[in-house]
């Protein structure tokens, strides 16, 4: 059976992970899923956030993904732990998920000289903490400041992203960060679909600012993970073919991932459950 590597968001966040994950390791296969239905997630509760992505990754392994990567903050921090923990081992223990926060923590370290950090992302992703328990454990010292911007995926799923009204939002929460800790000299865009509105946050915030985005880092570590499983990376298909699935109407997604990835998209439209 065909086995490329899943890739899953709420919506058309992903795509900006995906864009990058392609550019590092063009040899593979690669199916997409945005739930576009059930879009946004950031807002949703711990319980309807874990559902919705599991039925997501079950889904991706029926059509022969044996690898997902969850390219959602919200879903990685809300629902990657209970699926590696609970559901793997009973669906099949050789089937990988992976998840967006480790390896962007993971390179916090080169990053910061203040240790102090801050963090974008939707409500969810703030509010689980997840971002703060990570830091924790790999660097101790360091304080990392959240911040939400409960706006921001509406405005690039609207696409308004690069429209004037995105200035007040962008202005507003970039400003509130750094007045909530004044020291920090990196900043996460720990939402997948914060690439979309970089130039005007890179406006935003104050040039010495480092800003992270996530797709040069989930590529890079996606492509470590690999070397160090040649079990894994051996099952892979290797055609260069992509597809894209959505819960929404297929050509409302084409339209806007062919936006996004600067390349014309043909989606089809699928039920989750
Ligand atoms: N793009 C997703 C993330 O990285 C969430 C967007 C949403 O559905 O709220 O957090």
């Amino acid at each position: 059976m065909e086995s490329p590597i899943g890739v899953f968001d709420s919506g058309y966040g992903g795509l900006t992970i995906l864009r990058e994950i392609r550019k590092f390791l063009p040899q593979y296969d690669y199916l997409y899923l945005g739930d576009n239905a059930r879009a946004p997630y950031g807002t949703r509760s711990f319980d309807i956030v874990y559902r919705f992505t599991l039925q997501a990754v079950e889904e991706l392994f029926s059509r022969g993904c044996r690898l997902v990567i969850l390219a959602c903050n919200t879903a990685s921090a809300k629902a990657l732990r209970t699926i590696q923990q609970n559901d793997l081992p009973r669906i099949d223990p050789s089937r990988r998920v992976l998840g967006v926060i480790r390896p962007t923590v993971e390179a916090l370290g080169h990053l910061t000289r203040s240790g102090h950090v801050g963090l974008f992302g939707t409500p969810g992703t703030v509010r689980s903490q997840s971002y703060t328990m990570e830091v924790a454990k790999l660097f101790p010292g360091m304080k990392i400041t959240g911040h939400s911007c409960p706006m921001w995926v509406p405005l690039v799923e609207n696409n308004e992203a690069d429209k004037p009204g995105a200035d007040y939002f962008v202005d507003k929460d970039s400003n509130a960060l750094m007045e909530a800790d004044s020291e920090i000299d990196t900043v996460i865009l720990g939402c997948t679909h914060y690439p979309l509105l970089y130039p005007k946050i890179r406006k935003a915030l104050p040039s010495h600012v480092t800003m992270i985005s996530q797709g040069e880092i989930v590529a890079a570590s996606l492509a470590d993970y690999l070397r160090r499983h040649p079990e894994m990376e051996r099952t892979l298909s290797r055609t260069s073919a992509i597809e894209y699935l959505t819960t929404e109407r297929a050509d409302s997604f084409s339209r806007m991932a062919s936006i996004f990835l600067h390349t014309p998209v043909c989606a089809t439209q699928i039920t989750l459950s």
